[in-house]
């Protein structure tokens, strides 16, 4: 674990607010961002986000990734986000390599469509870190993530200790990530190989298209009219499918709300966390893994090669490791790592609640 930094999270939001008034169009009319250095011999840097309904891209991925990459030299970064469309972001990144970008950094919203976007760099001597997401395909050159099945073990494994020492095993409805993204499938693997063998039935299963909080809403909403009290936990995959789960629940009025899981420690499910709303989440220190693809974009830009802290998939790779978060130690984690201030989870309307939670 790292040292706390207490700063992080205000610096983060200090640096959305720079990047905002740095937005320009490229000259091709696509909407491809770039930060601009200005020197003459600024080096292009790509970076492609998947979307942007999950706060973890614009609030903390965008800003330390570019933070750390102009720590390392004069670059500029060619940024733009796909909205969970990957014909988008496909055109993003043609976009990208007009521009002239020596490496490119990409999250692929589909993993196997990006495929043909890591061959069109590949066929331009562009090396292609893959962020986050896998993109399948032969041409990356380095992969940086998190042990994703890992993250599905950490949420399985808190969702059946407590339904089973709540003695509420009568069933869970599991809502699943993207199937365009393959971190989705490592998360429901692993979840999948807690829940399994506990012997709680899954009363139902789905994969929600684009990770929409939207559509897990809806789907869990189904699910709770259809199986009423029997659903006594359910397995989401991230905090927006989590808050779309909660929201269901609420509207349907079923008390006490069932625990629910997610992942990212996006700041509104800390703050259901400490309300008791939402059991779990993950947290994955973002920071660890922008800067690790800074380091190796600096690598790759100069003609070096990245030492690999591991292999995926023969890909060489840096993983970093998942940290799972409940309301008891929610100051050893997000807090002490400067993921958050207290100040940020206990608004006015948290505060009976974090006081109530040891938080101060
Ligand atoms: C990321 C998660 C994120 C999800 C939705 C996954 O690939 O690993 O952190 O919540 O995509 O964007």
């Amino acid at each position: 674990m790292r040292k706390p930094r207490k700063k992080l999270a205000l610096l983060a939001v200090a640096l959305i607010a720079t990047a905002g008034t740095l937005t320009a169009c490229t000259s091709n009319g696509s909407d491809a961002e770039s930060t601009d250095g200005g020197g003459g011999d600024t080096i292009k840097i790509g970076l492609l986000l998947p979307e942007s309904k999950t706060t973890r891209y614009e609030s903390f991925d965008r800003p330390l990734f570019e933070e750390k990459l102009k720590s390392l030299g004069d670059y500029e970064i060619i940024y733009a986000n796909a909205d969970q469309d990957a014909a988008k972001q496909q055109q993003q990144a043609e976009s990208a390599l007009t521009e002239g970008i020596k490496v490119l950094v990409l999250d692929p919203v589909d993993g196997a469509a990006a495929a043909s976007i890591a061959e069109s760099a590949s066929a331009q001597d562009v090396p292609v870190v893959s962020y986050d997401r896998l993109i399948k395909s032969d041409k990356v050159t380095y992969y940086i993530s998190f042990d994703n099945e890992q993250v599905g073990v950490l949420q399985g494994t808190a969702l059946v200790d407590r339904l089973t020492k709540d003695g509420t095993t009568t069933g869970l409805i599991m809502i699943n990530g993207s199937p365009t993204d393959a971190n989705a499938a490592e998360f429901k693997k692993g979840a999948h190989s807690v829940i399994d063998p506990s012997g709680i039935p899954i009363l139902a299963e789905y994969d929600t298209p684009d990770w929409s909080p939207d559509k897990a809403q809806e789907w869990a909403a189904g699910q709770i009219t259809q199986f009423g009290d029997e659903m006594s936990g359910i397995y989401a995959a991230n905090d927006g499918t989590a808050g779309g789960a909660i929201a269901a629940v609420k509207a349907a009025g079923t008390e006490p709300i069932p625990p629910v899981t997610g992942q990212d420690a996006e700041l509104a499910a800390i703050q259901r966390i400490v309300a008791g709303d939402q059991y779990m989440t993950v947290y994955k220190a973002i920071k660890l893994e922008a800067e690790r693809a800074a380091e190796v974009a600096h690598q790759l830009a100069q003609g070096d090669t990245p030492e690999p802290d591991t292999t995926f998939q023969d890909i060489p790779s840096t993983l970093l490791t998942p940290v799972m978060v409940t309301v008891d130690n929610i100051q050893e984690t997000v807090i002490d790592d400067g993921f958050y201030t207290v100040d940020d989870i206990c608004t006015a309307e948290y505060a009976d609640a974090c006081a109530k939670a040891g938080l101060q």
